[in-house]
């Protein structure tokens, strides 16, 4: 039995909220659903949790939430007449005392005190994710004034961001406290940060978190141009995260659409290093907003994440508003499984001439050793309290699955987002233990991925329930009487 081991995320929204198309897309292999708080009350976030929730229940599915906070993003205010259009050559004014819904062909207001602080003359400026580009020619004390280098139609609230970054709203605003609180109720197993600048950021939002009783495990979205600006910076934000998303909508404004292929393989790359998780994300599948089928485009930089070994793909806009999610999550899925079937999905490095930090991160990659050379490997059962055991595991490539025996219902979520992890419910504190062995591989002879005969993997520690206490691996021979 083979299956995809790259997970699917898949951003609810008007398109995807209603059951029939939340119960569809699950089916067609929805691994995790992202909740935009940019949007919606909390009480509709609240509803669409519990129809995904139950949905997957259903149909013994394991569905992961993922709550993503809206963030500083930087926008303009509003014009009078909601909309006008720049033409290069037009010389147009950001103003932080300008009145805020009186935006003119000259003139639009910013709610940022510290922009004129921030930007200085020959700066970038773009707006609406890079459609629009000007260059700032002078500045005052509360306004900039620049030429238009790109024209275009410009809108009421569009995103404003400097070319290399350093624009330096604090990354969590009084909504995302807010909304950081609502996860925790929610009982949300990711939470998404925008714009952190380094991992001062996260550790408060990790405080934040704390505070609110909240356990999502924190997703640090890359999309900073000083958060990719040198390694030591990247890697402190990935340790300070339990996952991280490679945001590329913002990031590509800020560091050139160029640079992007780039950084993308080296913050998978790091992510993984660090036993973290990685999303790639944002315009992925971008023509399928309108269309039933990806460009060949888009086929290729799925696959391309896909063979740079990413934890899942993400869709935005094309499950969340467009005409066709359901088509949108099944090319994913078949888009990633064909990648899969590339050699170098499936052969690791080991870490060779690495060293390990931990005993239980030296069993899990001594298990991953031991099922990529043992043929006869059908299987890995990770017995796990929080997930972590069978995420470092799949940091290594294999095309052996790995199951993650859990008997919380945050874990077996979270771990659904691993590459190649597919969670099942389990309790061996319910067991005497000499029956642990066989009633966990029975579960996967009763799912039909192994058959008497194969060999399975299976790793614990020696008391129950002790996170990070994986101490030990076994090889059990199927059909044998184990113990
Ligand atoms: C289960 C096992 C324990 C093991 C733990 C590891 O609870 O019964 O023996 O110590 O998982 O959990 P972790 O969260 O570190 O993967």
């Amino acid at each position: 039995m083979t299956f995809r081991r790259t997970k699917i995320v898949a951003t609810l929204g008007p398109s995807s909220n209603s059951p029939e198309v939340l119960e569809q897309l699950i089916l067609a292999g929805l691994d995790v659903a992202r909740l935009n708080f940019s949007h919606g009350t909390p009480d509709e976030h609240k509803a669409r949790a519990k129809l995904v929730r139950d949905l997957a229940a259903k149909h013994g599915r394991h569905v992961a939430l993922l709550g993503d906070l809206q963030g500083p993003k930087i926008r303009i205010a509003k014009f009078t007449n909601k909309r006008i259009e720049l033409a290069v050559g037009d010389t147009f004014t950001f103003s932080t005392s300008h009145p805020l819904t009186e935006g003119t062909q000259q003139i639009v207001g910013i709610d940022y005190p510290d922009l004129v602080k921030d930007c200085g003359v020959g700066d970038e400026l773009l707006l609406d994710d890079g459609r629009v580009v000007m260059r700032v020619e002078s500045a005052t004390g509360d306004a900039l004034h620049c030429s238009v280098l790109i024209g275009g139609p410009l809108s009421d609230h569009k995103g404003i961001n400097r070319r290399g970054g350093g624009l330096t709203a604090p990354a969590l605003t009084e909504k995302d406290k807010a909304d950081i609180k609502l996860a925790a109720e929610m009982d949300l197993d990711y939470l998404a940060v925008s714009f952190p600048r380094d991992a001062s950021d996260m550790e408060y939002a990790r405080q934040l978190r704390d505070e609110s009783g909240g356990t999502a495990w924190l997703v640090a979205k890359i999309e900073r141009a000083e958060a990719v600006a040198d390694d030591e910076t990247l890697d402190g934000l990935i340790r300070a995260s339990d996952a991280v998303m490679v945001a590329r909508g913002d990031l590509g404004v800020e560091i050139g659409d160029a640079e992007l292929v780039g950084i993308q393989k080296k913050i998978i790359q790091h992510a993984r290093t660090h036993n973290k998780a990685v999303i790639t994300a944002t315009q992925m599948m971008e023509s399928m907003i309108q269309n039933p089928m990806p460009t060949r485009a888009e086929v290729s930089d799925v696959a391309n994440a896909v063979l740079d070994y990413t934890d899942a793909v993400m869709l935005s806009a094309e499950s969340a508003a467009g005409a066709y999610p359901l088509e949108a999550v099944q090319a994913m899925a078949r888009i990633c499984a064909g990648a899969e079937k590339h050699p170098t999905s499936k052969t690791s490095k080991h870490r060779m001439g690495e060293r390990f930090q931990r005993c239980d991160e030296s069993i899990a990659l001594a298990a991953m050793y031991t099922a990529n050379h043992f043929p006869g490997v059908k299987a890995i059962i990770a017995l796990t309290e929080s997930g972590y055991t069978p995420l470092i595991m799949s940091r290594i490539r294999s095309s052996v699955p790995i199951y993650a025996f859990s008997p919380h219902r945050g874990t077996q979520a979270r771990a659904a987002m691993f590459r190649g992890v597919y969670p099942v419910p389990f309790d061996p504190a319910e067991l005497p233990p000499e029956q642990v062995s066989q009633a966990a591989v029975d579960e996967l002879l009763k799912r039909g991925v192994v058959e008497p005969g194969d060999w399975v993997i299976l790793t614990k520690g020696d008391s129950y329930h002790t996170i990070g206490g994986t101490n030990g691996m076994k090889i059990l021979h199927v059909g044998e009487a184990l113990i």
